[in-house]
């Protein structure tokens, strides 16, 4: 029969001392089928060498011995080492050593020698548990030591972007991470552009500017959910923090990446409240010391190569699908369009730009053979696609300059009536520049040619509207599209010129 092998550990170091060779065999076989490494000594003076040079965790003795016995081997031991968990062999229960020794040699465990080990194995695990918990335990003591350490730096008055990096170096020793970052709303700037902090280390030392190149659209996307459901979330390269002031405002987010979370998790937690009230304490103070016009010139670059990233992803998708293919800058034209018509500020025409431009960027998350496919979606594959809208509203609440155009990709597939995902919104609970884009989206996907599909003349689109105005669609709206669509072709012509393809 071919014999079992058990893979030893060297998480717990254990070391056993009895002058009989054949019990230290016996004892070494028993563990090592358990998956204990174990390292057996005869001599006891040598045994109190050994473990005044090696670690140990745990020390299996004899009682009687030559030339010492075990409880003079114990408390020679406890003079340098008293973490060691001792466990004590005894022959007859006449020769055990006195129950006041036992105590005050802190020795956690006696066991009566027999031939069979059921008990001391039992003695053994549960000692295994106790160091176990005291490593947490000590790990724990450790971090909080470490971080009333740092919190002290972070409370310093001093530039935002130090703040961050003291915070970093405070976090990451907890989990052993190499790289991580704090990213930041810059909420305390007087204009109304929404501008960001960033501070990375290790693979994420990079200038703000270029972050959006580096992070990909999935962490993105978590950030963006981490942020908005207040939740720490956990990723396979690491975990994402939520910031958050004391009003519960989301301030931002730390993402840490390491594999080794464990106990150092509930300490990241608790530091991460330090670390969001330190940097909201010291923001005002510190942006003072900062140029505005490097801020400025930050920003620009940012929202720039944000937007030139996005763009990039958003043409991917088009160009994956010859039938959608311009969709999203038609949706965009027909958005503001609209939103001339009902004479709205100019700010919320280029809200309807921007989310006609991305209202389907979630749409990159999804796999290409269920967009693709031309058969009926099965009831999974649809559920697949209705999450686009959310996920779109993650990729862009990841930065908050995007804040406001965050409802209007999350609520375009809402319905008056209450039929439409993510939340089954009701009439006036859809944002307003929602429903007019939902009527935009519409309009194009009915005036163009689908792979299911052909297009409809203007005068059946109308019908159609005209037909679910009211449950589909807002009634309002649909009148407006009714209006507009009498210069449909000064539309086509003006949408010809613009995007000549
Ligand atoms: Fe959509």
């Amino acid at each position: 029969m071919r014999k079992r092998l058990t893979r030893i550990s060297m998480d717990y170091k254990i070391l056993v001392l009895d002058d009989e060779e054949g019990i230290i065999n016996t004892i070494k076989i028993m563990l090592n089928r358990n998956g204990y490494y174990c390292k057996g000594i005869t001599d006891p003076i040598e045994a109190i060498d050994v473990l005044k040079n090696e670690n140990f965790d745990m020390l299996i003795l004899d009682y009687i011995m030559t030339p010492i016995n075990g409880d003079e081997v114990v408390s020679r031991l406890r003079q340098f080492n008293k973490d060691i968990y001792i466990l004590m062999l005894t022959g007859h229960k006449d020769l055990t050593p006195p129950l006041d020794t036992i105590k005050v040699l802190d020795i956690q465990g006696y066991c009566e020698k027999s031939d069979r080990f059921d008990q001391l194995l039992l003695l053994i695990e549960s000692g295994i548990k106790s160091i176990s918990q005291m490593r947490t335990i000590k790990q724990f003591k450790d971090g909080l030591n470490k971080i009333l350490q740092t919190v002290p730096k972070i409370y310093q008055l001093q530039p935002i972007t130090t703040i961050m990096e003291e915070i970093l170096k405070g976090l990451m020793p907890l989990v052993n991470s190499e790289s991580a970052f704090i990213l930041i709303d810059d909420f305390n700037n007087n204009t109304n552009e929404k501008k960001v902090i960033f501070k990375g280390v290790g693979t994420y030392d990079i200038p703000t500017e270029d972050l959006i190149e580096k992070l990909s659209p999935y962490l993105m996307e978590q950030i963006g959910k981490s942020r908005e459901m207040n939740e720490v979330l956990s990723l396979e390269s690491g975990m994402i923090y939520p910031l958050h002031n004391e009003y519960n405002t989301s301030m931002g987010v730390i993402y840490i990446e390491s594999k080794d979370f464990k106990e150092g998790k509930a300490l990241i937690e608790i530091y991460a409240r330090q670390a969001a009230s330190s940097i909201n304490n010291a923001h005002l103070h510190s942006l003072i010391n900062m140029k505005k016009e490097e801020l400025d010139w930050t920003y620009k670059e940012l929202k720039k190569r944000y937007l030139d990233t996005i763009e990039a992803l958003r043409l991917t998708v088009d160009a994956k699908d010859i039938y959608t293919r311009g969709h999203s800058d038609r949706v965009a034209y027909y958005a503001m369009k609209l939103g001339r018509a009902f004479n709205l500020p100019e700010d919320q025409i280029e809200l309807l730009r921007l989310a006609g431009i991305f209202h389907d960027i979630g749409k990159i998350g999804t796999a290409d053979d269920i967009l693709f496919k031309t058969d009926k979606l099965e009831y999974d594959e649809y559920e697949e696609i209705k999450k686009h809208p959310l996920k779109g509203a993650y990729i862009l609440s990841a930065i908050s300059m995007f804040q406001d155009v965050v409802p209007l990709v999350k609520y375009h597939h809402e319905r008056i009536d209450g039929k439409g995902y993510p939340e089954g919104l009701k009439g006036d609970e859809i944002p307003f520049l929602a429903r007019i884009l939902s009527v935009a989206d519409a309009f194009d996907a009915m005036t163009t040619d689908r792979k299911y599909r052909s297009k409809l003349n203007i005068e059946d689109a109308i019908l159609q509207f005209k037909m679910n105005a009211g449950t589909q669609f807002d009634a309002e709206v649909v009148d407006m599209l009714i209006k507009i669509l009498d210069d449909f072709e000064t539309m086509k012509k003006e949408l010809d010129e613009t995007f000549k393809t």
